[in-house]
């Protein structure tokens, strides 16, 4: 369920509003929040914002593959939104395939990764896309990436929406990025916490 709710901002010495005043009424903010299951989440990142970013990966993609054939694997479940929204702006000919690995359970990552299931298409020779949702501690990616090259692709690259550069804690390239988040736990757009908020427009983060 969707409300509003006043929330109050910390008094500080420097944030963007100390020059301004300190004033407690004037620290009281109202933001959308939303509830799922037991957390409190307030809007973050509203579709509009979220498409244009979705507009600015497709047009570099469409300029880096224009003269191939990529395969694009997606996948799921968090990328089916960014996925449905991207492929409408990817305007070379291109296959495109889903496929599944779980690793997160409720807000903690985790350090084991499942198995890649769900390919079909053949991978020797093409280049790839790898579609992903969010990369955060970028565990998740290393892995898929390791077990894709098994299969002999010309070439990988990486498209993610969002990115978490403060928890990234490998050294390979990203090659497109939508855009770049603080190290808070988020939902909607595709993405989950435990199951819900998925099916949401907008990204919210947690405040509560
Ligand atoms: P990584 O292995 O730490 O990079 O985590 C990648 C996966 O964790 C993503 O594909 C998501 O499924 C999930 N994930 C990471 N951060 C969030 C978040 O803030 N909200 C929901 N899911 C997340
Ligand atoms: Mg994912």
């Amino acid at each position: 369920m969707q409300k509003y709710t006043i929330f109050e901002i910390p008094k500080a010495e420097s944030n963007i509003f100390a020059n301004y005043s300190n004033q407690f009424w004037l620290r009281l903010i109202i933001m959308k929040t939303i509830t799922v299951k037991d957390k409190h989440f307030a809007l973050s990142i509203d579709s509009s914002e979220i498409l244009k970013s979705v507009e600015q990966v497709a047009i570099k993609i469409n300029s880096d593959y224009k003269n191939d054939i990529p395969l694009f694997i997606v996948i799921l479940n968090g990328s089916f939104m960014f996925a449905a929204d991207l492929f409408k702006k990817i305007d070379m000919p291109c296959e495109i395939s889903f496929m599944k690995l779980s690793s997160y359970q409720g807000m903690e990552t985790s350090n084991t990764v499942k198995t890649l299931i769900g390919l079909n298409e053949e991978i020797k020779g093409r280049k790839v896309v790898i579609v992903e949702d969010i990369i955060d501690t970028g565990i998740t990616i290393e892995n898929l990436i390791e077990q894709i090259k098994i299969y002999e692709p010309e070439d990988i690259k990486i498209a993610t929406l969002l990115f978490k550069p403060n928890a990234f804690q490998k050294d390979f390239k990203i090659d497109y990025i939508g855009i770049e988040i603080p190290n808070d736990f988020i939902v909607g757009y595709g993405l989950d916490y435990d199951g819900f908020g998925r099916n949401l427009a907008d990204i919210y983060k947690v405040v509560s």
